[in-house]
């Protein structure tokens, strides 16, 4: 089965793991396990795991995990919860499980590049709903409504958004799921960003408490600031679930007891996490905020929510070249727009500790004063 290169993954594969400086990452400064331990008030959360079995765990998540994640929501019990490998795991799982040759799939665009590549790759007719600059990067719902057609399955949307940190807010969200349910199609929100909201008044419902069509995908690693476990979940109606379960079960068997384990303690004090993380994103927002407003060369679309910025640069360069002369000559990383297929941008990923946030500033500008 052919399927495009995943154009952001790859670039980041290839240069993450050597920069000094990185304003790439899109999660919210991942913990060590020692301060994740400490911040839930469990050192000695290990003594008691030395009688765990490894052994295969539940399949669907442990119930603990599953009551966890459940509680995030307004109107989802444990079996409308299903544990995957992180969000992409749980993106894949949903297109591999209700989309076929031959449907449409509404995606939004720019987007993470799995939301509308993969179901192209099961042989779908995959529409693009443009996210324009001068409607601060949201999908029209107008717009949204003529791309639909008889063999409409799938909508896709990410909220908080990646690259742009755009949010949609409820009535926009309840116009976009009644589209969904007059199509007799899903709706995929993809809500990896979930509750990172830059003002503290801000908040939006998850689409799965709006409606039956929605399934929702969740992950440990941006909010929640747990990356390596490689968690993330599907939150849907039980006919969504078994329709996923059944086709994971030729995907994955269990995923680690360990990362379940953690997981779940994680769930039961998920308050002082998201305490911890609005913290830093509110922080370097405003860093972020004050920067570009005496930089002549970037401007934005400031972000509402997520961990993600979108800058629009004046440089005559392309983005993949002003990244590249970045990591050489500042050890500095950002994502070129190519990446997604948006040239005349950079993302900027602004949860990293404020420290790495103000020095890879301090290296940028210094590049675009050489510029000048
Ligand atoms: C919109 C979106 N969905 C899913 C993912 C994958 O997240 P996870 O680490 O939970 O697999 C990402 C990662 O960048 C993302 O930006």
């Amino acid at each position: 089965m052919k399927v495009d290169p995943f154009l952001v993954e790859r670039f980041m594969n290839t240069y993450e793991h050597e920069v000094e400086l990185n304003l790439a990452e899109t999660c919210v400064d991942p913990f060590t396990l020692g301060e994740f331990l400490a911040l839930v008030g469990r050192e000695d959360f290990f003594e008691e795991l030395k009688e765990t079995q490894l052994t295969y765990g539940f399949i669907e998540g442990s119930p603990g995990l599953r009551q966890g994640l459940a509680n995030l929501y307004d109107h989802m019990k444990p079996e409308n919860i299903l544990v995957a490998g992180g969000a992409i795991g749980g993106n894949f799982l949903v297109f591999y499980s209700l989309v076929e040759p031959g449907d449409t799939v509404i995606s939004v665009f720019p987007a993470y590049q799995q939301l509308y590549s993969v179901a192209k790759s099961l042989g779908a007719n995959v529409k693009l709903l443009p996210l324009r600059e001068d409607n601060q990067w949201l999908p029209c719902a107008a717009e949204l409504a003529e791309l639909v057609d008889d063999k409409t399955k799938l909508i896709v949307i990410n909220n908080p958004h990646n690259p742009t940190g755009s949010l949609i807010d409820a009535d926009l969200l309840k116009r976009i799921c009644a589209i969904a349910e007059e199509a007799g199609a899903y709706l995929l929100c993809d809500e990896a960003y979930g509750g990172l909201y830059v003002r503290p008044n801000d908040f939006v419902p998850s689409a799965v408490d709006l409606s039956e069509n929605a399934v929702v995908t969740g992950s440990f690693s941006k909010a929640l600031s747990l990356t390596g476990l490689r968690l993330g979940w599907i939150a849907a109606s039980t006919q969504i679930i078994e329709e996923c379960m059944l086709h994971r079960d030729y995907t994955t068997i269990s995923h680690g007891v360990i990362d379940d384990a953690l997981a779940a303690l994680a769930m039961k004090h998920v308050d002082r996490i998201y305490k911890r993380n609005l913290k830093i994103i509110r922080t370097n927002h405003l860093t972020l905020s004050r920067w570009i407003e005496n930089e002549p060369l970037i401007d934005w679309i400031p972000p509402r929510a997520g961990s993600v910025a979108f800058l629009r640069h004046n440089l005559k360069m392309l983005s993949e070249d002003i990244c590249l002369r970045l990591i050489q000559d500042k050890g500095t990383f950002l994502v070129p727009g190519s990446c997604f297929e948006m040239e005349g941008f950079l993302r900027m990923g602004y949860g990293c500790k404020t420290e790495i946030l103000k020095a890879g500033l301090s290296r940028f500008k210094d590049f675009l004063n050489s510029y000048r």
